[in-house]
């Protein structure tokens, strides 16, 4: 059984906890999906106010929907569709505080206010991307972003 609760008193503090249980999680498995469903689960019960937490990967030039938590989502996006387009497109961040005012997002939960997307790279190479949803405004900070890009640094070397 894997119990990992993490309570910690600031962010930073509970990005460092994430990654020490995510690497926990990821260290023996080589199987990439395996980990990105752990990932998606243990951030999913971490991170407060989300409503969606997952993966999209690359398959051939396009994001294909991975392991997640939360509604069913939107199977294939386009590159340059989205948020999660526009950060594979461009291999940056995405850290939207109104996606209604993103042009081309796509509504998978009209709940959704915020989002933050993470490209996923390893050697140049764009594997996925982590994407997060809350129904908050502006619920992703600087260190949220901080902290995400650290999650999926760790989670490039075993997907
Ligand atoms: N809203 C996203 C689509 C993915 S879902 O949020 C899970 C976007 O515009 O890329």
């Amino acid at each position: 059984m894997y119990d990992f609760r993490i309570d910690a008193a600031d962010k930073a503090d509970m990005y460092r906890d994430l990654g020490e249980a995510l690497q926990a999680l990821i260290a023996d498995e080589p199987d990439g999906i395996a980990n990105m469903a752990n990932a998606a689960a243990l951030i999913w019960e971490t991170l407060p106010d989300l409503n969606w937490a997952g993966f999209y990967r690359n398959v051939g030039g396009e994001l294909v929907l991975g392991p997640f938590q939360g509604r069913p989502a939107c199977i294939r996006i386009p590159f340059g569709k989205g948020v999660c387009g526009a950060a594979a497109e461009t291999r940056q961040v995405q850290r939207v505080d109104d996606v209604h005012a993103f042009p081309g997002h796509i509504a998978c939960d009209a709940e959704s206010v915020s989002e933050l997307v993470v490209p996923i790279m390893r050697e140049g190479e764009l594997l996925g991307v982590l994407d997060l949803d809350s129904p908050k405004p502006g619920r992703f900070s600087e260190d949220d972003e901080k902290g995400c890009v650290a999650l999926a640094d760790l989670l490039a070397k075993v997907i």
